[in-house]
């Protein structure tokens, strides 16, 4: 028998995770993003990730259109990013609430996010409610900081700064 879904929705509160904003550009809808915390790895030969967005998301059509996204992972200080691209505005004022710049491949890379990576899709799969989104990584930047985490409908951060930590030389 499948587990109730309000049993599932508190199951998955236990997953910690990272915050991401998953962006697309083209010329028919121009600029679209939506905060995300299913993004996963997936292979490192090719390099691979996926993300999990559900269909009635504006993002996926633009992701549709030109076969390209960016996946921005988000620091400890952009909970208001994460916000302000989870609902309630327009995909105008989301992009006009943050600074932004079209990466190499076109779309928008959030300038303060502590990594972003370019992806061509590879493969979407429908599951369920979503679409889960492949795609090999085109270029990757990453900045200095620390990341927004998300466990039990929470914002978090690290307990342990990185720079309490030991380098891995050590
Ligand atoms: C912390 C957080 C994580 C989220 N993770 C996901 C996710 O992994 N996949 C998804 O489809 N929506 C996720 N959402 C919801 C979308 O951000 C939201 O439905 C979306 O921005 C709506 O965009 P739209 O106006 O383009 O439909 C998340 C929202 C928040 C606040």
């Amino acid at each position: 028998m499948a587990v109730g879904s309000e049993e599932f929705k508190k199951a998955l509160q236990l997953w910690a995770s990272g915050v991401a904003v998953v962006t697309s550009h083209s010329d028919k809808f121009g600029v679209r993003g939506m905060t995300v915390t299913a993004f996963s790895s997936v292979s490192a030969e090719p390099q691979q990730i996926l993300v999990c967005l559900n269909q009635s998301a504006d993002t996926g059509e633009g992701i549709d259109e030109n076969q390209r996204f960016a996946v921005n992972i988000l620091n400890a200080n952009q909970q208001d990013v994460s916000n302000n691209f989870s609902g309630g505005s327009s995909q105008e004022e989301r992009f006009a609430n943050t600074a932004w710049h079209p990466g190499n491949t076109g779309v928008p890379i959030l300038n303060e996010s502590l990594m972003s990576m370019e992806c061509k899709v590879i493969e979407k799969v429908r599951a369920g409610t979503h679409w889960i989104i492949i795609g090999e990584v085109q270029e990757a930047s990453c900045r200095s900081g620390e990341p927004l985490l998300y466990f039990r409908s929470n914002y978090r951060e690290l307990a342990d700064r990185l720079s309490d930590l030991p380098s891995s030389a050590d």
